[in-house]
């Protein structure tokens, strides 16, 4: 509230707009709707394969069967879009199955587009998943150690979003964190003729801890070291936007900021000083916390989820990308 407003006005009652329901329907500042939410899937080879994940109640491996079943229950919930992860038969180290023509998220984008043909579909550009040794660029090993080759890797990056774009993908997501790859994907994409395709870039991710569980569901954890020479250090909200700014010059339609709930700051600053379309990452270890602490009875489920994802909304977060997405759109849906 403004200053002056409030010294002018000393005696006004906040609560008089908090009486009922109604009322305080009528005057709510922020909302949160199912067409705002997109599920993240993890797909892979196989026939009635639901692989749980120990670490996510509720989110499994699927095979594209599976995989069927649940975008039938999200696309029922109201749940417009959904972001495929892929886990390949076999890892090596140029990443292959990550722009196979018939690898699995190349599968899985024909089969919804041809099944579910309203359903966006968004593909995440990366990787790891496709790497024997986990991690989201080409290495390079020699007597100095490890280190990852920034450049040679743009190239696959390019392709694997070509790939998916050719099999039909609404959206591409490039979420590896390589310098230029927003660039080197969107030029690949117009040459390639897909230039109404846009990029959604997770523009400002940080290194964080609350991966862990993803990691055991994409089975994309490094081999060895750890992402910090690529994913940014959470101590930094300056470079944060300068990461945004870069992916908006080269090209991203929409940025995301990943983590979600401890990078509430980050969002409402990317959403405030670029005004672009902006989406949330609700990240594994979140839905995990919430997961875990639910299954004790230490907290309300429905009530904290919302609340979370609302939370999202208010600090500037168009979209939302969540494994609570079925649930919340039939509790929102339930009122
Ligand atoms: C791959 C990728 C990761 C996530 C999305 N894409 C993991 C990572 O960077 O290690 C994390 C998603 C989640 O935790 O839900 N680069």
């Amino acid at each position: 509230m403004h200053p002056s407003i409030l010294g002018q006005f000393p005696v006004v009652r906040p609560r008089r707009l908090r009486q009922s329901a109604a009322l305080r329907q009528l005057v709510r500042e922020t909302t949160l709707s199912a067409r705002q939410f997109v599920l993240p899937l993890f797909v892979r080879s196989g026939k009635k394969l639901r692989r749980p994940i120990a670490a996510m109640p509720g989110v499994a491996q699927l095979s594209l069967d599976e995989m069927l079943a649940d975008v039938t229950a999200a696309v029922e919930a109201g749940v417009p879009a959904v972001l495929l992860f892929g886990i390949p038969d076999t890892k090596d180290t140029k990443a292959s199955g990550a722009y196979a023509k018939n690898g699995i998220v190349q599968q899985a984008v024909r089969l919804l587009k041809r099944e579910y043909p309203d359903l966006l579909v968004v593909t995440d550009v990366c990787l790891c998943e496709y790497m024997a040794h986990g991690h989201c660029g080409l290495v390079q090993q020699d007597a100095r150690g490890a280190r990852i080759l920034n450049d040679p890797t743009l190239k696959l990056l390019a392709r694997s979003a070509v790939s998916h774009a050719e099999a039909g993908a609404d959206i591409i997501a490039p979420s590896d964190m390589m310098d230029g790859r927003v660039r080197a994907i969107r030029e690949a994409l117009d040459a390639a003729g897909f230039t109404e395709t846009p990029i959604m870039s997770y523009a400002a991710k940080f290194a964080s801890a609350f991966y862990g569980p993803f990691r055991e569901a994409a089975e994309s954890a490094p081999k060895f070291g750890d992402r910090r020479s690529y994913q940014m250090d959470a101590a930094n909200a300056n470079e944060a936007l300068r990461e945004v700014a870069l992916d908006i010059q080269e090209g991203a339609d929409i940025v995301m900021v990943k983590p979600a709930l401890a990078y509430l700051d980050i969002l409402w600053r990317v959403k405030s000083e670029f005004g672009l379309p902006t989406a949330a990452y609700n990240v594994s270890g979140e839905y995990s916390m919430i997961k875990a602490a639910a299954a004790q009875g230490w907290v309300d489920e429905r009530a904290l989820t919302l609340e979370t994802l609302l939370a999202l909304r208010r600090a500037g977060a168009d979209i939302i990308i969540t494994y609570h997405a079925v649930e919340a759109a039939r509790w929102l849906r339930a009122g």
